[in-house]
């Protein structure tokens, strides 16, 4: 009964305010809000088990229960997640994504949650200091990253060895196959954690923030999410979650 009544809500809510689900166009299916993620990526998405979670999965939890509607996540790669929004096929996209201005032309982005850098990997005795060291060299990403995209502009295409999963980059780097991995710092201080012999260079690469990206022009689920968004931060739950999941140092 519990379940049938919160469907009723949220179906109200999408002929209302086009909340959840049925996207202009979209598939997305009535009742469900489908976020599009790649939880290969720590704190913020990742497998336990079977169920993923992580710092973006319970914000995603936490609108989905404003609007009433059920949270389905569909786990596809990264560089999927942009079409499979801006196609309808899922309604919003969220995956520690960075806001940057050619994304901007295939969706809108909510307002940022989080704040983060691009950083860069190395082994700790491989001598490299500094970003100046990096000329020359071969650098791991995850495939259509921010981390992929400015270090191809700035590095070359022959410099760059992209994979499926950061976890991937920092692997081929401990075994010597590449020399530096640029990708997202808390990944990245998880990911050194669990391979021995790395660490992160004191100079950060990039400056980023992170939001929500939605079919554009879908503003009733984007000011819905918005409206979440500052609920969360004005009550102290958004610093809950990432407390919950980063150790402040
Ligand atoms: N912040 C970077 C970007 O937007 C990396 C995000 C990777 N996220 C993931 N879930 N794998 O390109």
């Amino acid at each position: 009964m519990k379940k049938f009544l919160g469907l009723v809500m949220c179906a109200v809510m999408v002929m209302s305010l086009a909340g959840c689900g049925k996207t202009a166009g979209g598939t997305a299916q009535e009742g469900i809000l489908v976020m599009a993620t790649n939880a290969e990526f720590p704190p913020y998405e990742y497998h336990e088990g079977s169920t993923i979670v992580g710092i973006d999965a319970e914000i995603a939890a936490a609108i989905a229960e404003k609007m009433g509607c059920e949270l389905q996540i569909e786990d596809i790669a990264f560089d999927s997640i942009i079409p499979e929004v801006s196609s309808g096929k899922a309604d919003m996209g969220m995956a520690g994504m960075t806001v940057t201005e050619d994304r901007m032309q295939n969706v809108d982005f909510s307002d940022t949650y989080a704040i983060a850098r691009q950083v860069v990997i190395v082994r700790a005795d491989s001598g490299i200091t500094s970003l100046d060291d990096l000329q020359g060299l071969v650098i791991g990403v995850q495939q259509g990253t921010t981390g992929d995209i400015y270090a191809t502009d700035e590095f070359g295409d022959e410099y760059i060895e992209r994979y499926a999963k950061g976890m991937e980059a920092v692997q081929a780097l401990t075994q010597g196959k590449i020399d530096a991995v640029i990708i997202d710092n808390e990944p990245a201080r998880v990911f050194i954690t669990e391979n021995e012999g790395l660490i992160i260079l004191e100079e950060a690469y990039a400056d980023e923030e992170y939001a929500i990206a939605v079919r554009k022009g879908n503003k009733e689920l984007l000011d819905r999410i918005n409206e979440t968004l500052a609920e969360l931060k004005a009550d102290g739950t958004l610093d809950a979650i990432v407390a919950k999941y980063i150790s402040a140092d």
